[in-house]
């Protein structure tokens, strides 16, 4: 039998806007090639007043608006609300190439959108335009779409890329101290994992980034966040090599998000695991004690939660394992050597995961006390 050859370029447009609700702002229209009808996924996060926006937008603009509107947050990211979506995608009569459904909102409603659109038909066109910190440097940009099931976390998901995104802070403005924070995690894993120059970005303009909900010139970091990620995701946008650098963050989190996602989001469950990461690394001599101390201090005045709560500490372990088998039968586990250096190990020991989180917590609590 002969063997079958397809290749297919991906390409797709980010691009960034301010105020993207600003009828006068072509940005959004354009991206769905002017469509006459819309339909739009949005996260009920952006709050009355932009939502009231986001309908005047398309009727200033003679658009035929169908707006779904998602309850944001973890608990959307569950195959009944696919069902819920796909009967949207129905009922609008969605024509499958030239009419994208445009997904507004968090990372969760983003991941969520994004695989109903790869499944329908499958496959419908789909616009992504973040409204929290960690969609703009993070969720919006890659091409990877979820929702979890029994309990795991994007146990369900596909590789998609979106037609277009666009990148507008002024969402930020009605974001919780909280969920601005959190969006930092996912910065400080890019800074740690591949660039020290973003990690001093990080220092300069995150305290007043969170102070002006990223309005003025602190946007420079969430953008310089993104054009690395961005780089990153043109190297290897499909995670052919299982040795990702960023994936930093991504072994211990994801048992922490899970286990209550209201008590931690996910930029600080990311957190908590590079935290613990550098602990563990730091056991092995790899990085100073001095150094991850730093890192781990910085976290915390950002006002980031760097140990997880203990009730997960029975369940970090069995996280390396699930983990391992993500990642193609080994650990590749990512330890931190410096600021923007990564090294893979596939020795780790349960014994350095708690030697590790006894320091992390007496460091922490001696950091409290001070
Ligand atoms: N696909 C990817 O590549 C990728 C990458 C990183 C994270 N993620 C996923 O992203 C999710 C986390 O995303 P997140 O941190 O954006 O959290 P989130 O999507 O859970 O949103 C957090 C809260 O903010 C609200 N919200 C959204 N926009 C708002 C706004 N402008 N103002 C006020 N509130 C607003 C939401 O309704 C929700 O209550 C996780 O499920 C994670 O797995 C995906």
């Amino acid at each position: 039998m002969a063997s079958v050859k397809a290749k297919r370029t991906r390409t797709f447009k980010i691009a960034r806007t301010s105020d993207v609700l600003d009828p006068e702002n072509p940005a959004l229209h354009e991206a769905s090639g002017l469509a006459k009808r819309q339909l739009v996924a949005v996260d009920d996060g952006i709050g009355p007043a932009q939502l009231t926006r986001l309908e005047e937008y398309f009727r200033w603009r003679s658009v035929a608006a169908e707006i779904i509107v998602l309850s944001g947050g973890e608990q959307i990211k569950q195959w009944k609300a696919v069902e819920q979506l796909i009967d949207a995608f129905g009922t609008f009569g969605l024509i499958r190439r030239s009419e994208p459904v445009v997904i507004i909102g968090g990372g969760a409603v983003m991941d969520l959108g994004s695989f109903a659109c790869s499944i329908y038909r499958r496959g419908v066109p789909h616009i992504k335009v973040p409204t929290t910190v960690l969609g703009y440097v993070d969720a919006s940009l890659g091409i990877k779409s979820a929702v979890n099931l029994g309990g795991s976390k994007n146990r369900l998901g596909s590789f998609v890329e979106p037609a277009a995104v666009l990148l507008d802070p002024t969402f930020f403005r009605t974001l919780s101290q909280r969920d601005l924070v959190s969006g930092l995690g996912e910065v400080l894993k890019l800074a740690v994992a591949c660039s020290q120059p973003l990690f001093e970005d990080l220092r300069t303009y995150g305290p007043e980034g969170v102070a002006t909900k990223f309005q003025g010139p602190a946007r420079i970091l969430l953008d310089r966040a993104a054009e690395i990620m961005v780089e990153r995701l043109g190297v290897d946008l499909y995670e052919d090599d299982l040795e990702r650098v960023l994936d930093l963050g991504h072994t211990f989190s994801t048992v922490i998000e899970s286990a209550d996602p209201s008590r931690y989001g996910h930029g600080e469950s990311v957190t908590i695991d590079i935290v613990l990461t550098l602990m563990i690394s730091a056991g092995r001599g790899m990085i100073s004690f001095e150094e991850a101390a730093t890192i781990l201090k910085f976290a915390m005045s950002l006002g980031l939660p760097v140990s997880p709560p203990v009730e997960v500490d029975g369940m970090l372990w069995r996280s390396v394992e699930e983990r391992s088998q993500h990642r193609d039968g080994q650990q590749r586990f990512p330890l931190i050597e410096s600021v923007g250096e990564i090294r893979f190990v596939n020795d780790l020991m349960p014994e350095e995961v708690e030697i590790a989180l006894r320091r992390l917590r007496a460091i922490e609590n001696s950091e409290e006390v001070h």
